[in-house]
């Protein structure tokens, strides 16, 4: 990330930038890190051609070896070809998605009001279900059913075998037997041990945090640069054909014309307000907007609020002996993102359910 960030005086002045470039060594560290690369996907590749190994579903290098393979395909991806994408999945969508769990744990360790209520909007949620009664899409038979299976499962007796594909196969369907598995599950682990996918849009609060996030540390400062095709004019200014526009988001998000006390970490901002991070509010383009903003946008929202959320939910964090919060560093290290310049150490302890329900 860093090589990335670094401009190479060659592309400012041709030959001499050159000289200077191999004095800085430049050109050894990015042959050194292109090695490591092509060697990691190579051998992701040969995994993959493996004829022996288990596949219980493709992945998208399973996906591109059968494309390359495809008579019929409009496009046979070469190795290479897979080694480039595999390339853009991991600087585009690896870094990024870090940093930006990174920041958002420095922001919540910063401010333990915002933590606290995080956590318990987590926690609340996590174990409120549906019943089978509220289902209204339910046959009075089907609601008979679930609410039997579900009884069966709170009951001490033994489960016959029956009864147990039964579940099964409504489990996925019905909040309501799912939740009675939970409860019997409890025993063995105390509470529901994750937080997944489903749960996300119920985690409003968690969604303020993450949009705060993203506009005080938006991992791509400066979106990728454009090239104006047409005359337009932008702001009272005259924008030629092929000027290079660099927009920066960063500055965007701190814009105090638009954000109110706009260095504070305030995830209630976004309570009554529509600005989301879509691309649809130049307010807040942490991916970008139009035709060539972020196609993995969705991919990282979700594994970004997936992580956060059972982070937060399984454990409480607490800072190394000695630390005080206004120690923790802001600093941003620059390169093609910008990222937490220090590493982020803090203490997880296994949060303690039975205390939660006392209080
Ligand atoms: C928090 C996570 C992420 C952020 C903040 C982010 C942000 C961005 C931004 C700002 C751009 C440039 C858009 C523009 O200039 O208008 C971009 C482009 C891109 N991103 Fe992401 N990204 C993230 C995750 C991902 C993931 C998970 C993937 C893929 C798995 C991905 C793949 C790409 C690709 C391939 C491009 C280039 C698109 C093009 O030029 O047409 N990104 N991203």
């Amino acid at each position: 990330m860093e090589l990335f960030g670094t401009v190479a005086t060659s592309n400012i002045i041709p030959w001499f930038g050159g000289v200077v470039d191999a004095l800085t060594g430049l050109p050894r560290r990015i042959e050194y890190c292109h090695r490591r690369f092509d060697s990691f996907f190579e051998m992701l590749i040969e995994e993959h051609l493996e004829p022996t190994k288990q596949k219980s579903e493709q992945d998208v290098i399973d996906v591109m070896l059968s494309l390359s393979n495809d008579e019929k395909a409009q496009f046979n991806p070469t190795k290479e070809h897979i080694k480039a994408v595999l390339m853009d999945i991991v600087l585009g969508g690896v870094g990024t998605s870090t940093i930006t769990i990174t920041w958002a744990m420095t922001e919540l360790i910063r401010n333990p009001r915002v933590m606290k209520k995080v956590q318990a909007e987590i926690r609340s949620y996590i174990g409120t279900v549906k019943t089978a009664q509220q289902d209204a899409s339910l046959h009075q038979g089907e609601v008979h059913f679930v609410n039997q299976i579900s009884s069966q499962l709170q009951g001490d007796k033994d489960i016959d075998q029956t009864a147990a594909m039964a579940m099964i196969e409504v489990m996925p369907h019905y909040d309501q037997v799912l939740y009675s598995m939970q409860v019997r599950a409890q025993d063995f682990i105390g509470t529901k041990p994750y937080v997944d996918e489903s749960e996300l849009e119920n985690l409003q609060y968690l969604k303020m945090v993450l949009k705060e996030t993203f506009r005080l540390h938006p991992p791509l400062a400066l979106l990728i640069p454009l090239e104006s095709i047409s005359h337009f004019k932008i702001g009272g200014y005259d924008i030629n054909p092929k000027t290079r526009i660099m927009i920066n988001v960063y500055a965007i998000g701190r814009d105090p014309d638009t954000w109110k006390n706009p260095n504070e970490f305030y995830p209630e901002r976004f309570e009554d307000n529509v600005i989301d991070f879509r691309g649809q509010n130049f307010e807040l383009l942490p991916f970008g907007s139009g035709r060539r903003m972020c196609p993995g946008i969705n991919m990282a929202s979700t594994v970004v609020m997936v992580t956060l959320a059972n982070l937060l939910y399984r454990f409480d964090w607490k800072l190394p002996n000695g630390m005080k919060r206004e120690d923790v560093s802001v600093e941003e290290g620059i390169g093609l993102t910008i990222y937490k310049k220090l590493p982020l150490y803090l203490v997880p302890v296994i949060h303690d359910f039975e205390k939660t329900l006392d209080q």
